[in-house]
């Protein structure tokens, strides 16, 4: 077993792995956080994006033992770091149809926060290159492409 110190959502967070669990069991089943969703379990479908030192990570492929010292973001952060309910990047979901049953949300909501940290105005073809990996059985997409693009004029990159 393997102890991992590392930054959970701003906290420093400690906790006892078995050097072949994946990121995604660690947040979801040791920790608890269970925002982030398993779908495909491949790398296929982006559900379980989260941010490892800033770049999008699929957590069901990502050695937990791996993020050592490093700084995680999943969705719980988005909100909790504000104190005040969403982020305007999940609110311009909502808005904007970009959740429909919100099993793909998670991951594209982190998806974007990378993209938006990167790109503060991205074009629609950005944005579809940024979710390429992210899959979505309901919304045809576009409500998710008008959701980023919302928050990204309104907030001068969304996440803030
Ligand atoms: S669950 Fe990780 S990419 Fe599908
Ligand atoms: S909202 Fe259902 S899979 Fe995307």
């Amino acid at each position: 077993m393997n102890r991992v110190t590392f930054t959970l959502n701003g906290r420093s967070t400690v906790a006892v792995v078995d050097p072949h669990k994946r990121l995604i069991d660690l947040l979801r089943d040791t920790l608890g956080e269970t925002g982030t969703k398993e779908g495909c379990g491949e790398g296929e479908c982006g559900a379980c994006t989260v941010l490892v030192d800033g770049r999008a990570v699929n957590s069901c492929l990502y050695p937990a033992p791996e993020v050592e010292g490093r700084e995680v973001l999943t969705i719980e952060g988005l909100a909790d770091s504000r104190g005040k309910g969403l982020s305007p990047l999940q609110q311009a979901f909502l808005d904007n149809g970009g959740t429909q049953c919100g099993f793909c949300t998670p991951g594209m909501v982190m998806a974007a926060v990378d993209l938006l940290r990167r790109n503060e105005h991205p074009t629609r073809a950005d944005i579809q290159t940024a979710l390429t990996g992210n899959l979505c059985r309901c919304t045809g997409y576009v409500q998710i492409f008008e959701s980023i693009e919302a928050a990204a004029s309104a907030t001068n990159g969304g996440e803030s």
